[in-house]
């Protein structure tokens, strides 16, 4: 019995010493020899030499991550029991020097080590700030450093096709120039600190709950012109490494598919670095994989390694093909391990102050103003403050998947407007008993109702389900069914903001939430995103109005009754089109909620006296921004544009530049917005080119997607 119960604590603490303490490897450039090396070779030279060095056995290894099977247990250990990822190593070579992928996740933060929890991607999406995105990739790429990494999986640019979309939280919107701008300049500050991006997911990934099975159908021109020019824009910034995505593309998994990997990502677009596989089930077949251009298997040799070895005896993989792979992956990491570091990554950079403000900065700024009526916001004169709803006091980062991050603390809504209201006079109920949370809201001046999702609601499937089967069942996270709020949330919205006028329903999810069973009662709607470890003081500083709303719809929000692209969570097969989002909305003649850009303010813009220019290769858009309210604030300008001369249907307009504009009260500012006219070409199938047709094209500009808003003109290209 006693020798029993040793065995078994033995082998508890055996294997979380092995979970919890497993090597580090340095990824730090100083500790390898490529440095000085980098004097007198290229990344090239040196990825050759080192490849002509290498035995089978070491070049199969560079094609998977280290540590074999066992690494599902540190894995599972470190998510399941710990809540927090553990540094997973590819391709480390002790006799050869090369130092190893050192893997993070992710989109709002380092998951490895405590890092700062930055907003979700989709809240930055709605800051449209790209100067501020540059500060975020900065920050998570010196934090990724101190956490021992350097391959950082945090550039998910999926489109939101559908709002239902589990993971639309850790992408940065519907739109594919506005995503691309995003997450390109996100990559180049990650990779200014030698940390490798990988984009993710390739391609056509935004249903959550099939993930690992459903065959996504899509024309080349919807890939082209939609799907795909975010991706593009990565590997135009630099992007070292792409990874593909789980599900299926027109018949075949995209981490087997050649058309994908190869022609389009290497022949066309110029990709020089590696592909990696999403994760324990995103290459099933080791030929197939080499074949296409799948160069690392992740996060551990199942379809590579032995079966790979098998392959290549058999004859249905080339050493040749096998040597492009090592020769991409080696090229690629030697060329960050031999670029001197712009700076000293201690620990201690992990969720230090400045990165703590910036997340903070970044939830103020992210934040939508969708509904003031009555001047209800901001809260002025409010003495005693009620707080409903449960999801106000919840640490409430986002979902419980890979991008998990485990900030040293979080300030939840409720503490940050107990600590601006001051303690006494919030008065906070769960809104468990609806009566009673709408007479504790009576009695105060002012009610602000917190509803929305919960990890369980929205995010990554983590269940195995990658092969369809019947009845399936996601239990935590996944896609949403439907977009509205839990039944008790909208009745207590209901019941509350009947009871006190002046009220604020704050929404915390990764996309829409529709709004139209409860919107009438209450008189303002803010978007809250999952804003991070500070998104308490932020939402509590704009409801206060020390400082403007200033966050723009990074999609589209439709109404309840609005009719939507199909979503099935469970399809086996699905079919993507051409519209989706805004450009959904313009086809089918609806209009949203809420138009794709759209965000108020405490101050009053406007847009005036647009002219139109062509110059060279780009298109100028000028116009006024004028600031007629009394305060300081900040506001989105946006260009669309549509070709009305293709002799094939497109999108009546698509975004096509945009800039943040802040103005001091009753301030005006020219703004020239320059679309290169590249920009405005299309796909052509038959000349398998991008094309730019001569004729005329509408041209908006103004502060959301919404025409009636906007100004309006037309300019033709010759
Ligand atoms: C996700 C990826 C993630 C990987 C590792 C997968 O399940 O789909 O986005 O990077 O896990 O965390």
């Amino acid at each position: 019995m006693l020798w029993g119960l040793l065995l078994i604590v033995t082998l508890v603490l055996a294997i979380w010493a092995y979970s919890r303490c497993y090597t580090r490897h340095s990824v730090n450039p100083a500790d390898y020899p490529w440095l000085s090396r980098a004097l007198h070779e290229t990344p090239q030279q040196m990825a050759d030499s080192v490849l002509s060095q290498m035995n089978v056995r070491e070049k199969l290894a560079q094609l998977s991550g280290d540590g074999g099977d066992p690494v599902l247990l540190r894995l599972g250990v470190n998510v399941f029991v710990f809540k927090q990822f553990p540094n997973i190593y590819a391709g480390y070579n002790r006799r050869l020097k090369l130092p190893p992928l050192s893997f993070t996740d992710g989109p709002r933060g380092i998951v490895v080590g405590q890092a700062t929890g930055f907003p979700v991607a989709m809240a930055r999406g709605a800051t449209w700030d790209v100067d501020l995105e540059r500060r975020v990739g900065d920050a998570l790429g010196c934090e990724a450093r101190a956490a021992g990494a350097n391959y950082f999986a945090g550039i998910c640019v999926n489109l939101l096709r559908h709002p239902g979309w589990g993971r639309a939280q850790e992408t940065w919107g519907e739109d594919s120039f506005h995503v691309g701008e995003m997450a390109a300049t996100c990559v180049q500050a990650v990779q200014r600190h030698n940390v490798m991006a990988c984009v993710k997911h390739f391609a056509v990934n935004s249903i959550e709950n099939s993930r690992f099975y459903v065959d996504v159908q899509v024309d080349e021109r919807s890939l082209h012109e939609v799907f795909l020019p975010q991706f593009k824009r990565c590997v135009e910034a630099g992007a070292a490494s792409i990874m593909s995505a789980y599900n299926k593309a027109n018949g075949d998994y995209c981490g087997h598919q050649r058309w994908l990997l190869e022609d389009v990502l290497r022949q066309q677009w110029g990709f020089t670095g590696f592909v990696s596989s999403d994760w324990l089930w995103g290459v099933f077949d080791a030929a197939k994989g080499i074949n296409a251009g799948m160069d690392v298997e992740m996060p551990r040799a199942h379809a590579y390694g032995r079966a790979l070895r098998k392959a290549i005896q058999r004859g249905d993989v080339s050493m040749t093909r096998v040597d492009e792979c090592v020769r991409r992956v080696l090229q690629t990491r030697l060329a960050f391990a031999s670029r001197p570091d712009p700076e000293v990554y201690a620990r201690d950079v992990l969720a230090c102050d400045q990165h703590i403000l910036l997340a903070q900065e970044v939830a103020e700024r992210s934040m939508v103003l969708l509904e003031n009526r009555q001047h209800c916001l901001p809260l002025s004169g409010v003495k005693t403050l009620a707080v409903i709803g449960e999801l106000a006091d919840q640490p409430n980062l986002g979902d419980h998947g890979s991008s998990r991050t485990s900030p040293p603390f979080v300030m939840t809504l409720l503490d940050g407007l107990a600590e601006q209201w001051d303690e006494q006079h919030i008065i906070y109920h769960d809104g468990k008993d609806v009566l009673q949370a709408a007479s504790v809201a009576a009695a105060c001046d002012a009610v602000v109702i917190v509803a929305g999702c919960y990890p369980e609601d929205e995010g990554e499937n983590l269940v195995s389900n990658h092969k369809p089967g019947p009845a399936p069942k996601v239990h935590k996270g996944g896609d949403r069914e439907s977009l509205a709020l839990a039944p008790q949330q909208s009745e207590l919205i209901r019941t509350v903001g009947t009871a006190q006028p002046r009220s604020v329903v704050v929404l915390v999810g990764g996309s829409a939430i529709t709004t139209c069973d409860w919107r009438d009662s209450v008189n303002a709607i803010v978007m809250a995103w999952y804003p991070g470890m500070m998104g308490g003081r932020a939402l509590a500083r704009l409801l206060a109005g020390e400082i403007d709303f200033s966050g723009h719809l990074p999609f589209a929000w439709p109404k309840a009754d609005n009719r939507l692209p199909v979503f099935e969570p469970f399809a086996t097969t699905a079919r993507y089109g051409y519209h989706h989002g805004y450009s959904w909305f313009d086809e089918t003649q609806q209009q949203p909620a809420y138009p794709f850009g759209f965000g108020l303010s405490y101050s009053a813009f406007r847009c005036e006296g647009m002219q139109l220019a062509v110059q060279g290769d780009a298109l100028q858009v000028t116009l006024t921004v004028h600031n007629d309210g009394d305060r300081v604030g900040q506001t989105v300008v946006q260009s669309y544009v549509g070709s009305q001369c293709a002799p094939v249907p497109v999108h009546r307009k698509r975004l096509r530049a945009f800039q943040v504009v802040a103005l001091a009260a009753h301030a005006s500012v020219t703004v020239q917005l320059s679309i290169p006219l590249q920009r405005l070409q299309r796909w052509c199938e038959q000349r398998q080119a991008w094309v730019l047709d001569a004729g005329d094209y509408a041209v908006w500009a103004g502060l959301s997607s919404d025409e009636a808003s906007c100004l309006a003109g037309s300019v033709a290209l010759r």
